[in-house]
């Protein structure tokens, strides 16, 4: 098929027979296209190169018109995919826009309604996960699925523990588990351990090794950086680079795009679960063109204006707070009005340190004053009555009723709060949670949904979004933004910055410097459990965050 090619198609669409029905079938995914006239010009270049190389791979993986329904929901409506042997394919999309579903539909979770997929040459429908794993294909899920209870070596096997005359040998598999982990630059996790024992990143790294104990010939990863730190993503690109050299194909979920220069080859974009973009340039296409696929319009992503720094009434006091082996002697003031941003490592004690300001922990010594007045140490009722809020880091465990209703997962953490405001009625409860939902752009937009069928951005909005509903007039906000599309993202900064104009103050902690120096008025930089600096946030750039953030680990090698 000679596609004549119209202007406004991507180089990819035209070198790319394949694909020029998925992207005719999108005109507003074109219309984008039109929006980014510059950068175009050297993008096609490098992608014919690019394109070329491609062409010498196998095709692993091809999707044609898949369709998934839940109730009420088109998750994917005619989705076209086409994954190369040693690629690493990102996968992009606002939240809710069929990503998990697709790779759960390849990974034998769901069964797709009608479309085919066909893997190694042939159509294929796998019964379940093992089908899918037994076939090739290993899965790292956004919400890591593993047995809390079993060790780290009983996961790593599970389903495919190895065996002699029908014995399981688990010093083998121990064996093999701390080999993969080596591997995975990690031979310090325990293969005996309980997974519950280990922090997120932890957890993580055993689900890659999971994944890796298949010989699988690709491999999936769903959002994988969100809960891993500066260096650990670099770690977590060198195995990718190392399973990729070998022929072996990364289909990769993120919304950071700054990742997706740096790892991926291809982009696919999903909108609404359709395909609007396939074969993009991961290095060379313009962000404001990924961003208008995505979303169908351009955002700047951009963060709101910080006000002058006026005379605040001070809100919070924390004064010599310490917990043994978390954080040690942390002073420091939040200011109604005030965004204070805590930059650090994973692992530097940072939520800790939120969950003890808040009454989650207790502390070992230290105090903590709201208002003038000392809070009772490890009591969260007397923190919520006194008006603090928190959303955790995560959500899944820490934060939500995953079978209610996402009106009732908003309102119920403020109930006492908004029954003192004196409205208590089911239908003001819901329109304000309503109105929230529309704030922070909830998809679906309906609010009487169980959380459990949310995609995970819009799971955290909820989690974020419960704190906005009046009455809360100190905010602790942990990784507020994780797994959060762009175009959310700027709509979360700016309400946040709203409510710190209205008079509330604000404790952040993110693992993006950028989002710390972006929003935050004050910065305080933690490392190993230390605030070893604060200043505005105008006064401090990335480079010098990331040095004292760093400075720790590096005398700590020098030290070994
Ligand atoms: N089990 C389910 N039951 C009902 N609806 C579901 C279920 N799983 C997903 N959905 C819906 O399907 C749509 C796609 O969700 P999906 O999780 O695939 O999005 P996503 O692209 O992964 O988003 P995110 O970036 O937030 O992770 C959403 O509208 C979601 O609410
Ligand atoms: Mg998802």
């Amino acid at each position: 098929m000679t596609a004549a090619p119209k202007p406004e198609e991507t180089a990819a669409a035209k070198g790319e027979p394949e694909e020029t029905a998925a992207a005719k079938g999108e005109p507003d995914g074109t219309a984008a296209a039109k929006g980014e006239p510059d950068g175009t010009g050297s993008a096609k270049g490098r992608l014919n190169e690019d394109a070329a190389v491609k062409k010498q791979a196998e095709v692993v993986l091809r999707l044609t018109d898949v369709v998934k329904t839940f109730p009420g929901v088109k998750a994917l409506d005619g989705v076209q995919l086409e994954v190369r042997a040693g690629e690493v394919h990102c996968l992009l999309g606002q939240n809710g826009a069929g990503k998990s579903t697709l790779i759960k539909v390849l990974s034998g979770v769901h069964r797709p309604d009608s479309g085919t997929v066909e893997w190694l040459g042939d159509p294929v429908a796998f019964a379940d996960p093992q089908a899918a794993m037994n076939a090739g294909i290993a899965t790292i899920y956004q919400e890591l699925d593993l047995v809390e209870d079993l060790t780290v070596a009983e996961n790593v096997f599970l389903g495919h523990e190895p065996r002699r005359a029908g014995f399981v040998r688990r010093k083998q598999a121990v064996a093999r588990t701390s080999e993969i982990l080596g591997r995975l630059g990690h031979g310090e996790i325990p293969p005996r351990r309980p997974v519950h024992k280990l922090q997120a990143a932890a957890k993580q790294i055993v689900s890659m090794a999971r994944a890796l104990s298949h010989d699988a010939r690709l491999l999936i990863m769903d959002e994988p950086s969100a809960v891993l730190a500066h260096d650990e993503v670099e770690n977590l690109f060198r195995i990718i680079r190392e399973l990729t050299a070998q022929g072996i194909a990364v289909v990769y979920i993120s919304h950071r795009l700054e990742e997706i220069r740096v790892i991926g080859d291809r982009v696919t974009v999903l909108k609404d679960g359709r395909t609007t973009a396939a074969d993009l340039p991961a290095a060379a296409t313009p962000t404001g063109e990924l961003v208008s696929r995505m979303t169908g319009r351009t955002i700047e992503y951009v963060f709101p204006p910080r006000p002058e720094p006026a005379d605040r009434e001070e809100l919070l006091r924390v004064t010599g707070l310490s917990r043994s082996g978390e954080f040690t002697d942390v002073s420091l003031t939040v200011a109604a009005g005030e965004i204070v941003g805590i930059a650090g490592l994973v692992g530097s004690g940072r939520s800790e340190l939120l969950e003890t300001v808040y009454g989650a922990r207790r502390p070992d010594s230290g105090t903590v004053e709201f208002d003038g007045r000392g809070l009772r140490p490890g009591d969260v009722g007397s923190a919520v009555r006194a008006g603090m809020g928190m959303a955790p880091e995560e959500r899944k465990s820490q934060a939500l009723l995953l079978g209610e209703p996402v009106h009732r997962n908003m309102t119920l953490a403020t109930f006492t709060r908004i029954a003192r405001f004196g409205f208590t009625s089911a239908r003001r409860e819901r329109a304000e949670a309503e109105r929230i939902a529309e704030s922070l752009e909830l998809r679906p937009r309906d609010v009487s949904r169980p959380v459990r069928t949310l995609s995970g951005g819009n799971q955290q909005k909820v989690v974020v979004g419960r704190w906005l509903l009046g009455g809360t007039r100190l905010l602790l906000l942990d990784e507020p933004t994780r797994g959060v599309d762009v175009g959310a993202r700027a709509e979360l900064y700016r309400v946040i910055r709203d409510l710190a104009a209205e008079g509330v103050g604000v404790l952040l902690v993110s693992s993006e410097v950028p989002e710390v120096l972006g929003l935050a008025d004050r910065v305080l930089v933690m490392r190993e459990g230390r605030v070893v600096h604060t200043a505005p946030a105008k006064q401090i750039d990335e480079d010098a965050v990331l040095d004292l953030v760093m400075a720790g680990s590096l005398l700590e090698g020098a030290a070994l």
